[in-house]
Parts: C-alpha cells; structure tokens; sequence
C-alpha cells in the first residue's frame, strides 16, 4: 500500500534535516569547536585555535614535518577529567583527535588526520619514583631523559630511547628500544599499569588484571586505544653503579663488509649489557669524502671489560676513536659523538623514514645496499641526507617475555635499522 502524500513528505523533510545534520557536523567551524570546549574544560586547559599564534608558541612541535596531521584546535588538558571531556566531546561530534605526547611521532598514517583536536599532553609532565616498590609513574606526556634523570638520582635504571627527547608513553605503546633493551627487552616489558581514557569517556586501570585483553594490546600496538594520562613501571637497580662505556668511532666505507662480518660474529653471542650501533651515511668533509660509518658501542660495565669485548672492532684501525665512561642517564645525549642528541631533538625537519628488521646478517646483502648508497649518493648530491641507522641489542632481554605476552611483535629481531632521507628544505619547496 502507498503511504498518503504527507507522510511521504515529512519522510522527505526527516532525510533531509539528517543530511543537514551531517553536514553541519563534518563542517563544524573551529570557532564554535573552540567555544564549546572552553565552555566545558577546566579553567587551567589551554584551548587555543590552530590559527593563533598562540599555538605555535605553546604547542608541542612535531619533529617530522612530512605528513603531518592538520589541526583545527589545540588543547592542553589540565586535569584527567579535562582529557574524558574532550575525547567525549570530539567523539560525540565526530572530530578527529589524537594525543601529542613528545611530537616524535612518524607514523606514514598520520597525515590522514585532518581538521581535528590536538590534545596536547604538555601538562601532564610529573616522575614520581617509588625506589622501595621499585616503580616509577610517569604522566602522559613525560620524555626519555626526564626518566632517564629522575632514576638516575634514585640509583635506578630502565631502557630508554636512544632519544632523549622522545615521549616516553609514546615510545613505550609502540615497544620501544634502546640500548638497555639488551637487559630488559622493549620499554613495554616493564609496563605494569596505565590510566586510560578511553574514546567514550570512561577512564580505566588497564593491567595484568584489569582490562587484560588492552593491556596486551598496549605493549607495543598502542597508539589511538585511548589516552595514556599516567603509566606505572617496573625499574630496576642500576648496572655497573649507573656508569657505562662509551665508543664512539668512525670507518671509511671500504671496510662495511668487515663491520658487517663482526656485527654478525656478535649477533650469536652479544652479552646483554653491549649494544651496538652503526650509521651509514655520507661525509663531505675533505677528510673523509664519501660513505663512511659510524660505530657506537654502549657497554654497561667498566670500560676496560668493554674496550677488551669490542677489541675486534678497534683492530680494524677506525678513523676517529673516543672511548669514555659516562653516567647512564648521558647515554643519549653522548652517544654516536652527541649526533642523535643534536639531530634528534630539533623539530621541524622533513624526514621520509622507513623501519627494517634483520633477522639474520646477511653480508653480502647488506655490502650491495651501502655499494648501491655509494653509487647513488655519489651520483646525486640532492640524497646526501640519506642514512641507515642500525641498532644491535642482545636478544636476553627480548627473551624474558614469551612471544604472545603483549602485542610487541619483533622479539626474534637481530638487528633494527631505520632508513630515513632527511630533507632540510621546507615543504614548499619539494
Ligand atoms: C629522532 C627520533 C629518534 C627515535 N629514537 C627511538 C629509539 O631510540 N627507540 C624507540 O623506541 N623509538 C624511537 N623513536 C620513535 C618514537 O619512540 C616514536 O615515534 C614514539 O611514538 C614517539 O612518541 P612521542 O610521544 O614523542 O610522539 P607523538 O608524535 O606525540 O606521539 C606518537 C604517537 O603516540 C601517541 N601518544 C603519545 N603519547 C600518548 C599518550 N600518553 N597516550 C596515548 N597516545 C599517545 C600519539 O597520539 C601518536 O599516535 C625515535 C623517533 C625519532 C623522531
Ligand atoms: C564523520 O566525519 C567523516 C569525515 O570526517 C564523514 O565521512 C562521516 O560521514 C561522518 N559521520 C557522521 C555520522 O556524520
Ligand atoms: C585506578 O587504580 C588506582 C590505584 O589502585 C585507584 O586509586 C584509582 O581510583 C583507580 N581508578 C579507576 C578509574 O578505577
Ligand atoms: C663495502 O665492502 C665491500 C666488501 O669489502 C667492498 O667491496 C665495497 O667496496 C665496500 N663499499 C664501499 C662503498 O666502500
Ligand atoms: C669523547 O666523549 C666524551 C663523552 O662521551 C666527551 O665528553 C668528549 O668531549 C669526547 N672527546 C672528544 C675529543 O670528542
């Protein structure tokens, strides 16, 4: 049977004032995304459109430029309760939001974020160490070397990015390496609870025993569950009285397949206190002219057991050589000569990395990618800024977790390495 003529009429009026909704929500201006959520955030937030200069003076600057998420309206929550409402709020209103912890993120995904909220954990920035529980709690937003000084000064220790300004919450949901890993495995091994707000709202205690399934997920596939507001680990008495060697040297490129020969030999055998790490890059400098290799080797015992350990890498006679014992905590900011210190803590650069696990050595293999960088760096000046980055921990901290205790995937990786080109030039440019 027809419906009568008005009936179908209010059906139509009905299906249009749905689509002007939708409309009207994928279109919200950032003027009325700003006033409603200074109507309902705490008077201590920060919420500041994208457009105001404001913004750039008070918001966390992304280190990578190149596919950066696009935002509307910034906000720095005050209080837990500020970060539910806004999580509610864009949810609700089906705004993109994501959090900014450390800006260090690279993910080629993010660029699909367009028009939304940063949340901006700047505010959440405390360390609270418990030396007689062993753990320490840290806010949301808090980076490495903030830990690195807060367990330093309580003669504790626990693996930190070799970044120091790395967002630690952010390192620890994706994994999250360096060279103490050799000891402990990923950061997220050491991960015993976390304050949550979830994308409606609620905020929850995820652990071994509380939201269980989440918990796994976290360790290591943890971006865009929820939002981190504070996360309690498992710390660790210093090794070696919070002191490590530091080698710091530098190889012509003839010799990559003598490194790689060694990186391989120490796969099968590296102690858990040694990592090792390479960079394969270009040098224009008169001296050298060409691919060369840097090599650093963190050992976490006294320097002279860890000159006799690396001894095979000295006999190869490196160009550059600075051997030193430094404080745990300096690890990031001394290693590879103060490079990753330098480079990795100015934001604003345009960066194209890409994540490569070995799970063997291949040297042949390897030789032709540093002979095929040869060529075409040589070649093609405008890809000097390329690099291959190479981080070799021992697996016995991998191994302390079984393979199905967390979504971390990579516990068989021998060696991480990441190739990025880094381009100085702004985008416009490109
Ligand atoms: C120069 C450089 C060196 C690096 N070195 C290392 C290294 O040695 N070891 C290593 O493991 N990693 C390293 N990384 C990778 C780094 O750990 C990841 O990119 C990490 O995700 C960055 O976190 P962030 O908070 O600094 O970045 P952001 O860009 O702020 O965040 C990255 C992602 O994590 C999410 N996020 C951050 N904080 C929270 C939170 N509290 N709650 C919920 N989500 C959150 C964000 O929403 C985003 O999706 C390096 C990165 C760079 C750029
Ligand atoms: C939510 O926004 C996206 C685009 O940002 C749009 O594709 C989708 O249709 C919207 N959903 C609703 C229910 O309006
Ligand atoms: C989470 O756990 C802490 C400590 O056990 C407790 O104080 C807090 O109330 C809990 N929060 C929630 C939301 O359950
Ligand atoms: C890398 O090592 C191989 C093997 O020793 C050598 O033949 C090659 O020339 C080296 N590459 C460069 C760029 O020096
Ligand atoms: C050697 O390394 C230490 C720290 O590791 C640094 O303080 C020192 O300046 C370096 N020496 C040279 C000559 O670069």
């Amino acid at each position: 049977m027809a419906a009568p003529r008005p009936l179908l009429f209010l059906v139509a009026v009905l299906t249009f004032l749905e689509a002007i909704t939708c409309v009207v929500w994928a279109q919200m201006s950032p003027q009325t995304i700003y006033d409603d959520l200074r109507a309902i955030l705490s008077s201590g937030s920060e919420v500041v459109l994208k457009e105001d200069p404001t913004y750039t003076r008070d918001f966390t600057p992304r280190y990578n430029t190149a596919g950066e998420p696009s935002y509307v309206v910034g906000v720095k929550p005050a209080l837990v309760t500020d970060v539910q409402r806004v999580l509610t709020y864009a949810v609700g209103s089906n705004i993109s939001v994501l959090a900014t912890g450390g800006g260090h993120g690279y993910s080629s995904s993010l660029g699909r974020l367009e028009g939304g909220i940063n949340v901006d954990l700047g505010m959440f920035s405390t360390v609270r160490v418990d030396s007689d529980a062993s753990t320490m709690t840290v806010s949301g937003a808090v980076r490495a070397d903030q830990v690195a000084t807060a367990l330093q000064a309580t003669g504790m220790e626990i693996p930190v990015p070799q970044c120091p300004c790395v967002g630690f919450s952010g390192a620890t949901l994706g994994g999250g390496i360096g060279p103490y890993s050799g000891l402990y495995g990923p950061i997220s091994d050491s991960l015993l609870s976390v304050e949550m707000v979830t994308g409606d709202g609620q905020l929850l205690n995820v652990s071994q025993t509380q939201h269980q399934d989440l918990f796994y997920a976290i360790k290591g596939a943890g971006f865009n569950y929820g939002i981190a507001t504070s996360l309690t680990y498992r710390i660790y008495p210093a090794t070696n009285g919070g002191q490590a060697m530091n080698a710091d040297m530098i190889f012509s490129g003839s010799l990559n397949g003598s490194l790689w020969e060694l990186a391989k030999q120490f796969a099968a055998t590296q102690p858990k206190e040694l990592s090792i790490g390479f960079s394969v890059r270009y040098s224009s400098e008169p001296m050298l002219n060409g691919i060369i290799i840097t090599a650093n080797f963190i050992y976490a015992g006294s320097q002279d057991a860890g000159v006799e350990l690396i001894q095979p890498f000295l006999d190869l006679q490196p160009l550059y050589l600075n051997i030193s014992t430094v404080m745990w905590k300096d690890i990031p900011a001394v290693a590879h000569n103060g490079a990753i210190l330098t480079v990795g803590c100015k934001p604003g650069i345009y960066y194209i990395p890409y994540g490569l696990n070995l799970y063997q050595i291949d040297v042949q293999n390897i030789i032709s990618v540093v002979n095929y960088m040869d060529n075409a760096m040589t070649t093609d000046p405008t890809l000097r800024g390329a690099s291959v980055v190479w981080q070799q921990y021992a697996s016995y901290g991998f191994n302390l977790q079984a393979q199905d205790s967390s979504a971390f995937p990579h516990r068989d990786t021998v060696a991480f390495l990441s190739m990025a080109l880094g381009l100085t030039q702004p985008k416009a440019q490109r």
